[in-house]
């Protein structure tokens, strides 16, 4: 007898097929009218109608009734800060009475507050006050998520937050990013190429014999690590065998986008402002866009031009940027709904870019991000037949189940 079996369900959103979706088929959710889904040993052993189901399939150890439900693969969220010390609630309240973002770094304040707090916190800290949160993802179906470093800023603080992140791993699957290039810390202030020598020579090598980073990221923007800055710390991370990513174009046009597509990252994520030029460097080298309109939502500034960047044939994900400054958000459902209405993708594709492009950008989309056989069974299923309920019913929480690796975790 089999592991599980998922039956009836109204609809199941497979997303099977290639990765990643460019341009028209970012809409192709590979939906199944009246689906089963069928799993054992923790991975998928077949999709389809519930007209062709296997005989062998139809009696499993856990039989989950669907009727009336739509199924899933997990949430993959490519882009998160979730592993951090404190919160900044009296800033939220500063930024309300009007003061930018920016000048609350420039002040000292921002980034830099969570990396006192970071800092001052032990491992175990770290992951009792991340554990929460990664619950709150879970229950809202996300299965899988990056995780930045980034508010250690010193090598054995950095190192700390990426063993915290090892130690967090489950039942949401992480995975990890060097974020040493984050903000230059307070002691490097008055010699910030002091700093970012430090993550060249010192910080990056440790974090790759660490080996529990994958990636390696960057904050390039006016006032905090301009593009050759940004440059030399992501060229260290490729020659120590992490992959780039980059915070690019965010709050001004710096020229990240073009940066990320001339080291050949992985993603570039925000692009708020990116240029014309950058949109093009990026298609032509095959540099994924990770947009997060939960942070642009929760800053009160533009979004990045979503349909710009598909129309010329950049892929697309989602993520929620989650962290204590830029966007609190956990849920993934509330991103695809803020996707539609503001980045302006209609449910499917947003679905896809929340899904299997999602993994996609985090170089797991083999065994990940869809719902077709032999990948892992990683999926979700929502109170409602129709999959647009996830951005229609903006602000609920629909899921009903969650499984990873084929075990009810929700
Ligand atoms: O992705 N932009 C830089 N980093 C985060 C914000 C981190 C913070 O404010 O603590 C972001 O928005
Ligand atoms: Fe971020």
């Amino acid at each position: 007898m089999i592991d599980l079996v998922v039956v009836g369900a109204a609809e199941a959103a497979t997303m099977a097929g290639p990765a990643p979706r460019l341009g028209p088929a970012l809409g192709n959710a590979g939906l199944v009218h009246d689906a089963y889904v069928a799993v054992d040993g923790g991975r998928i052993l077949g999709v389809g109608p519930m007209t062709a189901i296997p005989r062998d399939w139809r009696l499993a150890r856990e039989v989950y009734d669907a009727a009336g439900q739509t199924v899933l693969p997990g949430f993959v969220d490519p882009h998160t800060h979730v592993v951090h010390a404190g919160d900044r609630t009296g800033e939220f309240r500063e930024r309300l009475r009007g003061l930018s973002y920016a000048e609350i770094g420039r002040r000292g304040g921002g980034i830099l507050s969570t990396v006192a707090a970071t800092r001052a916190a032990t491992g175990d800290r770290l992951v009792a006050e991340a554990r929460p949160r990664l619950r709150r993802m879970l229950a809202t179906g996300t299965t899988t998520a990056e995780v930045k470093s980034g508010y250690g800023l010193t090598t054995e603080d950095e190192l700390k937050m990426l063993d915290a992140i090892a130690r967090l791993d489950e039942p949401v699957e992480l995975v990890a990013t060097l974020l040493g290039g984050h903000e230059v810390p307070m002691e490097a202030r008055a010699d910030p190429e002091h700093y970012v020598n430090l993550v060249v020579n010192e910080m990056t090598p440790a974090a790759a014999r660490q080996g529990i980073a994958r990636f390696c990221d960057v904050f390039c923007e006016s006032g905090v690590f301009d593009a050759d800055q940004s440059r030399r710390m992501l060229r260290a991370g490729l020659e120590a065998g992490l992959q780039p990513r980059l915070h690019a174009d965010q709050l001004t046009g710096c020229g990240g986008a073009e940066l990320a597509a001339a080291v050949g990252a992985r993603t570039a994520d925000h692009l708020e402002q990116v240029s014309e030029a950058g949109i093009r460097a990026m298609a032509g080298a095959g540099v994924m866009a990770v947009l997060l309109p939960g942070a642009s939502f929760f800053l009160g500034i533009e979004h990045a031009p979503a349909r710009r960047l598909i129309d010329a044939g950049v892929a697309v994900a989602l993520g929620t940027d989650c962290n204590p400054g830029s966007c609190p958000i956990e849920s993934m459902a509330v991103i695809v709904g803020l996707a539609c209405v503001a980045l302006r993708l209609t449910p499917e594709e947003a679905l896809c870019a929340a899904t299997l492009n999602a993994a996609w950008a985090l170089n797991v989309h083999d065994r990940l991000g869809s719902l077709e056989p032999g990948k892992q069974a990683d999926l979700i299923a929502i109170a409602d037949r129709d999959p647009a309920a996830i951005p229609y019913r903006f602000g609920s929480n629909l899921v009903t189940a969650v499984w990873k690796r084929g075990q009810r975790v929700v």
